[in-house]
């Protein structure tokens, strides 16, 4: 007997994210690839390299294979430093390349939703302070236009910033990406000027563009306390949870920048409702304990079983009720929502066929409380260069290897394919057919 079928509403996206840096190859104008080129700075040793070659010509193959897998979008980000290689000089060539690439996605039937910044900045943006200075956020704002200007007929998605919070902890706060300042006091400069950048970018889209749609992506862990009934344990998940995730939901809802970003709460000029959707990536959940000793992580330390933890990583338990949950969080935001990101590291994709259909219940659950959620986008199409993890934290739908540029379907790649084509997932725990 088969089970019965959870339907999503008509016209659903489904697709998988994936971003410049990660998948092009050859990103040798970007503040990572010097980062990557200094010894002790990536755990495995390994380099972006030439990725997934999609800048030389695979991107069109396997946004191909997605489309045959059933996905009728794709997220993907456009590489900042190959469209201003300098300051203020844009490369019509570069440009040239993405509109043949989303002109093969349009003519695939796959929906380009593209983001402007996903972690990279060119290496003269790094070299004046990277998001510590406000002429990156002036030359961040020309950036978009230009976008929406010469790519504006073939994609009307735009994402801003991918993840400004995970950013900005990583980079500039700490010293796990560059430019690794490792201050916290830096770290909420250069979040606020995420934050100013996007209204800018916003507004600069629009200018252009009106009818695009325009959203950030924000990265939202469900944090909760190790020990429920414990107060000190509330107090930090409480803690952990404003500075990661309510700060910036806040900042989109009432255009203001709230402590730890500024005491007492500023408003930053166009902010206020600067979003025609969210974008949600979730990965999990962690559990915190109260820690006197952490004063550097608001005296909360993680205490669960992570999912995975590769070099200094965890990305949190596997907990799909948090997805539903923070869909619903954001709803009162009052535009569509995409999940923009979510997927498990999982090279032998042992949890992953499960980890994917539990989460696309989760969202369907979301979609049945009220939520309007318009796609889901799994995190990865392919496996690709994971930043710090290198080549080791496998993400992909497709396993690749990346000496011989081989791709092997995962069987969560049919899995997946069956709830795309069928815009359906069973209601039960069985696995969806093959
Ligand atoms: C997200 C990033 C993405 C990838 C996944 C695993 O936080 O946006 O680039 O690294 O995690």
């Amino acid at each position: 007997m088969t089970s019965p079928e959870l339907h999503f509403p008509e016209g659903f996206l489904w697709g998988t994210a994936t971003s410049s840096h990660q998948v092009e190859g050859g990103n040798v104008n970007n503040d990572w690839w010097l980062w990557e080129h200094d010894p002790g700075h990536i755990h495995d040793h390994s380099r972006s390299g030439a990725a997934c070659e999609w800048w030389c010509g695979r991107a069109e193959e396997d946004v191909a294979l997605a489309a045959r897998l059933g996905q009728n979008a794709h997220r993907l980000s456009v590489e900042w430093s190959r469209l201003e290689p300098a300051f203020g000089v844009y490369d019509p060539e570069a440009f040239a390349r993405y509109r043949r690439l989303f002109e093969h996605m349009r003519a695939l039937g796959v929906e380009p939703m593209v983001t402007l910044h996903h972690f990279t900045l060119p290496r003269w943006a790094a070299k004046v302070g990277g998001w510590t200075n406000r002429v990156v956020v002036q030359r961040f704002s020309a950036l978009a236009a230009q976008c929406a200007r010469r790519l504006g007929d073939l994609v009307t998605m735009w994402c801003t910033i991918n993840e400004p919070v995970v950013l900005v902890y990583n980079a500039y706060a700490g010293r796990q990406w560059p430019p690794g300042t490792g201050r916290f006091d830096v770290g909420l400069r250069a979040l606020r000027h995420l934050l100013r950048a996007h209204a800018a970018a916003y507004h600069a889209i629009h200018d252009v563009q009106p009818e695009a749609q325009v959203g950030m992506v924000f990265n939202m862990p469900l944090v909760e306390p190790a020990r429920p009934g414990h107060p000190l344990d509330r107090l930090v998940a409480f803690l952990q949870d404003w500075v990661f995730n309510e700060v910036k939901v806040r900042a989109l809802r009432e255009g203001r920048l709230v402590w730890p970003l500024a005491w007492p709460a500023r408003e930053v000029v166009g902010l206020r409702e600067a979003c025609d959707f969210v974008g949600l990536n979730y990965y999990g959940r962690y559990l915190v304990r109260f820690a006197a000793e952490a004063p550097g992580s608001l005296f909360g330390r993680h205490v669960q079983e992570p999912t995975v933890r590769l070099g200094g990583t965890d990305w949190g338990q596997v907990a799909p009720a948090g997805l539903t949950k923070h869909l619903l969080r954001l709803r009162p935001l009052g535009v569509p929502l995409y999940v923009t990101e979510n997927g498990v590291c999982d090279a032998h994709d042992t949890v992953r066929p499960h980890f994917l259909v539990e989460h696309v219940r989760a969202v369907h659950r979301a979609i049945q409380a009220g939520a309007d959620v318009r796609g889901y986008f799994h995190w990865s199409l392919v496996d690709n260069f994971e930043w710090a993890e290198g080549w080791s934290a496998r993400f992909g739908l497709l396993a690749l290897n990346p000496f011989t540029q081989e791709r092997l379907l995962r069987q969560s790649a049919e899995v997946y394919a069956h709830i795309c084509r069928t815009n359906s997932v069973p209601a039960d725990s069985a696995s969806p057919e093959q």
